[in-house]
C-alpha cells in the first residue's frame, strides 16, 4: 500500500488527462476471501483489493482456519485461499480484528451463525459505533445468539443468561449453530450487508431463507455464490437460498472499483479540459447508479463493455468522463439511493456547480456509514462556502460553488469524505487544510498517486 496523503492538499485545476486502472472492487474482494474461506478446495485468485478493509477479512478467515497464500502483485494480491469446507473453521484463539470494516464485519456474523463455532469480533472506534443490530436481530430469528463480549467468560459460555441484554455494536461474541432454521426476512433497510448476512447464514440452515429489500441493494452475493456451486433465485426484490449447499473452490479476478472511480470521474466532470478513462471497471447496474445521476445532469460518459472480462456474471468495461461545460440539476430518487450509496459526497461535491437544486432523497442511510455521513457531508461543504441544507433524511444543494480560499475540513476517519475533500481542492484550486487522509488506506491505497498520474 503506497499512499503517502499530502496533510495538505493544495488544488490546482490543471486538467485531469489519461486512462487508469483504479484498484480492485471492495465489495467483491470481501466476497472472494470469504467465500473461498468457506469453500471446499483451493481457490485461485487474482487482484484482491490491497487496503485495509479487505486485510480485515483475510485476517479473519485465516484465523478461523483458512489457508492463505498472498502475495502483493501490481493489479492486487493474488495467490490461493484453501477453504475450511466440510471441516469447519476452527473456534479463534483472539477475537477477530474488523478494523473499520462493516462489510467484514457483517458478513461474518452472517457466516458464522450458521457454524457450529464461538468468536468475538472488534472493530476500530467508528466500525465500534456502527449498528449491528440490523444483522443481530435477523440471525437471532434463525437460532444464533450474540452476547456483548465483556458479558462472554473465558470459558466460553454466557456470563448471563441467553435472555439478557443481546449485543448491538461491536464488540460482540456470536455463538452460531448448525441448526439454524430458515426465515423469510423483510429487511426494513435495503443494505446488502443484511441481505448477505442473512443469505449466508441460509446456506446452512433448515430449510429455504429469503431476504426482501425494500429497494435492490448491490447483488454481489447473489451473482458470485454460483461461481462457488451454490444455487439462488432471485424473484423481484426477493432472494432466496436453500439450505444444506456446499461451496467448491474456484477461481477469481477480481475488477477495478466503480466507488473509487468514481473520486476521479467527478473530477473530471468538474475541471475543465479534462478525459479520463477508468479501464477494466465494475459495471454492475446495483453500482453504477452515479454513472445514471452524472448522465442526467449532462455529463459527456462513454461506457463501453468488454465482453470477455467479467467475474461470474458481472459486467467489465471501460468508462470516459469527458469535461462539459454545464451541469444539470437533477432529483436522486429513493430507489436510485442503493446503486449510489458510497458515492453520494462526491455527486454532491459535482452538484455543487450544477444549474439548480440537487436533491438526494431518503438518504439517512449515509447517517451510520463510517461517520455520520449526511451531516458531515453538509458541514464541509458549508465550509466551502455552498448553498447545502439536510431536511428531514434528503439532501439538498444548490448550485454555489466553493469560494472559500482556504479552511479546515474534518473527515472524521471516513475515506470517502477524505476523497471527497481532496477532489474539492483539486477541482477548485482551494489550498484545504484537511484532518484524516489516511482514512483513504481502506479503500484507495494509491489515491493521491492515480491523481498525480493523471494530472
Ligand atoms: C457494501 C454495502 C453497502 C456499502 C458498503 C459495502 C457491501 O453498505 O455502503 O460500502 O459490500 O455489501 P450497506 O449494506 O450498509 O448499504
Amino acid at each position: 500500500m503506497t499512499t503517502r496523503p499530502p496533510r495538505e492538499a493544495t488544488g490546482s485545476q490543471r486538467p485531469l488527462k489519461g486512462s487508469i486502472r483504479v484498484p480492485s472492487d471492495k465489495s467483491l474482494s470481501h466476497r472472494v476471501a470469504l467465500f473461498s474461506a468457506l469453500a471446499q478446495g483451493r481457490s485461485r485468485v487474482r487482484g484482491l483489493l490491497d487496503s485495509l478493509d479487505v486485510r480485515s477479512t483475510l485476517g479473519a478467515i485465516e484465523a478461523l482456519g483458512a489457508q492463505l497464500d498472498i502475495k502483493v502483485e501490481a493489479d492486487g494480491l493474488c495467490g490461493t485461499i484453501t477453504g475450511w469446507g466440510d471441516a469447519g473453521p476452527h473456534g479463534p484463539k483472539n477475537a477477530l480484528q474488523c478494523g473499520n470494516s462493516g462489510t467484514t464485519s457483517r458478513l461474518l456474523l452472517g457466516v458464522l451463525s450458521g457454524l457450529d463455532v464461538t468468536a468475538s469480533l472488534e472493530g476500530d472506534e467508528s466500525l465500534s459505533r456502527r449498528p449491528m443490530d440490523r444483522v443481530i436481530a435477523p440471525l437471532t430469528k434463525m437460532g444464533a445468539r450474540f452476547y456483548p463480549s465483556e458479558a462472554f467468560s473465558q470459558e466460553g459460555a454466557p456470563a448471563h443468561t441467553p435472555e439478557g441484554a443481546p449485543a448491538s455494536t461491536l464488540p460482540l461474541t456470536v455463538k452460531g449453530t448448525s441448526s439454524l432454521e430458515a426465515i423469510a426476512y423483510q429487511s426494513p433497510v435495503a443494505s446488502a450487508q443484511v441481505k448477505s448476512a442473512v443469505l449466508l447464514a441460509g446456506l446452512n440452515a433448515r430449510g429455504t431463507t429469503s431476504v426482501t429489500e425494500p429497494y435492490k441493494s448491490r447483488d454481489h452475493t447473489e451473482l458470485l455464490l454460483p461461481a462457488y456451486g451454490a444455487s439462488l433465485t432471485v424473484e423481484g426484490l426477493t432472494t432466496s437460498i436453500t439450505g444444506g449447499q456446499r461451496l467448491f473452490a474456484t477461481d477469481c479476478e477480481v475488477p477495478a472499483d466503480p466507488s473509487s472511480a468514481a473520486f476521479l470521474l467527478v473530477a473530471a466532470a468538474l475541471i475543465p479540459q479534462s478525459e479520463v478513462t477508468v479501464r477494466d471497471v465494475l459495471l454492475n447496474p446495483t453500482r453504477v447508479g452515479f454513472l445514471t445521476v452524472l448522465r442526467r445532469m449532462g455529463a459527456d460518459i462513454a461506457i463501453k463493455i468488454n465482453k470477455n472480462a467479467h467475474l461470474g456474471t458481472e459486467q467489465v468495461g471501460e468508462v470516459t468522463l469527458r469535461y462539459r461545460e454545464e451541469l444539470e440539476a437533477t432529483t436522486v430518487e429513493p430507489y436510485e439511493v442503493p446503486a449510489l450509496i458510497d458515492e453520494v459526497s462526491i455527486l454532491a461535491l459535482a452538484a455543487t456547480v450544477a444549474k439548480g437544486t440537487t436533491i438526494f432523497k431518503q438518504v439517512g442511510e449515509l447517517r451510520v456509514k463510517e461517520s455520520d455521513r449526511l451531516n458531515a457531508i453538509v458541514c464541509g461543504l458549508t465550509a466551502l462556502g455552498c448553498d447545502v441544507r439536510e431536511e428531514d433524511d434528503d439532501l439538498r444543494v444548490s448550485c454555489a460553488p466553493p469560494h472559500i480560499r482556504a479552511t479546515r475540513l474534518a473527515t472524521h476517519g471516513d475515506h470517502r469524505l477524505a476523497m471527497t475533500w481532496s477532489i474539492a481542492a483539486r477541482a477548485f484550486a482551494l489550498a484545504l487544510d484537511i484532518y484524516g487522509l489516511e482514512s483513504i488506506e481502506v479503500s484507495y491505497p494509491g489515491f493521491f498517486d492515480d491523481l498525480k498520474r493523471l494530472s
